[in-house]
């Protein structure tokens, strides 16, 4: 169903009212899917319909409130207004993936050929392959349904490769805070970025991409209340959970869109350099010669990323706690690899 366009203008109806904006998503809301305000482009025409959340009345009820509607043209205004109140994301119904992920396409068609990226193509960027991802995963065939995804992936590797991304604008790329998706989109941008870095032809850039934004995929797959349950988990809760690189590798398996690489990196992404990683246990010259990359960008990223029930390290402090992990055969995470990651960090 079509939202209709809300009678009085945004501002107007947060100054008048008793409602106070909710800065930050706490848990992750199914119907409403957060968009930061800066994917929007002033002076378009939007072709979905935008809300904000708001707490309203002495018990603090979290409401969406209709913005603007499917057709209305989001004017510089209207969206400086709403960032001086302290809005920086808006939220759409989650009906409406699929007009997001072509509006934010048609951005960055129209993007393909600057000379240098600017700060809002890169948070496009980010929001496409976020969509793309959510998208993806409400289909059954999942792996050609990652297309929209591919093709951004192949725009940054481009951008990357002729340097029209300055690579300061990559740190601006990554989330903050840890959903299934924002981890999935760092991971899969660190990939790129890492590999683009270190010289790799396009196919291994593209192949690690992927398999970054689609390593957990499996965790689809497993109930909620065990991927969000705040006390640890059992020994058996962990063998359950231990199961989603082998759920994910089944879930993407058998298509041709996917690159071969990329099916066995999701398979391997846990495993470590010492041979004491998950599910199979593999030592570093039995792995594919990318899972190296792979499992040090899923950690480092899981460790900077806030969660609500411990705080995010700094960078600094995750490269010495990756630095530090051994199993019982030696490093966790091959000492070369994370030698080149801190290089590329230092690019920030
Ligand atoms: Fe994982």
């Amino acid at each position: 169903m079509r939202m209709e366009s809300p009678s009085l203008p945004l501002p107007r109806r947060i100054l008048d009212g008793d409602l106070r904006v909710r800065r930050r998503p706490v848990e992750e809301d199914r119907a409403f899917i957060p968009l930061p305000l800066e994917a929007l482009l002033p002076g378009e025409r939007l072709t979905f319909p935008l809300f904000i959340k708001v707490i309203q009345g002495s018990d603090s009820q979290v409401t969406y409130s209709p913005c603007l509607g499917d057709g209305d043209e989001l004017c510089q205004a209207w969206r400086e207004k709403l960032l001086a109140l302290g809005v920086d994301r808006v939220y759409v119904p989650e009906g409406y993936l699929p007009q997001v992920v072509a509006y934010l396409n048609n951005h960055l068609l129209v993007r393909a050929t600057a000379e240098e990226l600017s700060h809002q193509d890169i948070i496009v960027l980010r929001e496409h392959l976020h969509f793309s991802l959510r998208l993806a995963l409400q289909t059954p065939q999942l792996a050609q349904a990652v297309a929209p995804a591919k093709q951004t992936l192949h725009f940054l590797i481009t951008s990357l490769k002729r340097d029209a991304a300055p690579w300061k604008l990559i740190w601006d790329l990554l989330y903050q805070d840890y959903t299934l998706y924002t981890h999935s989109v760092n991971v899969a941008v660190l990939a790129v970025a890492f590999m683009t870095f270190l010289k790799f032809p396009r196919p291994d850039c593209l192949t690690l991409g992927l398999a970054g934004l689609l390593h957990d995929v499996g965790l689809t797959r497993i109930c909620q209340e065990l991927l969000t349950k705040p006390e640890p988990l059992s020994p058996e809760e962990w063998e359950l959970l231990r199961k989603h690189p082998c759920l994910g590798f089944r879930l993407l398996k058998g298509n041709a869109s996917l690159p071969l690489g990329t099916l066995r990196l999701v398979l391997e992404h846990h495993e470590l350099a010492d041979g004491s990683g998950y599910p199979q246990g593999l030592p570093l010259p039995r792995q594919h010669p990318l899972t190296r990359y792979l499992s040090l960008l899923e950690a480092y990223d899981g460790m900077t990323l806030f969660r609500p029930y411990r705080p995010r390290l700094t960078p600094f402090a995750a490269l010495n706690a990756l630095r530090e992990q051994r199993g019982k055969q030696g490093p966790a995470y091959d000492p070369q690899v994370l030698k080149k990651f801190i290089e590329l960090l230092s690019l920030n």
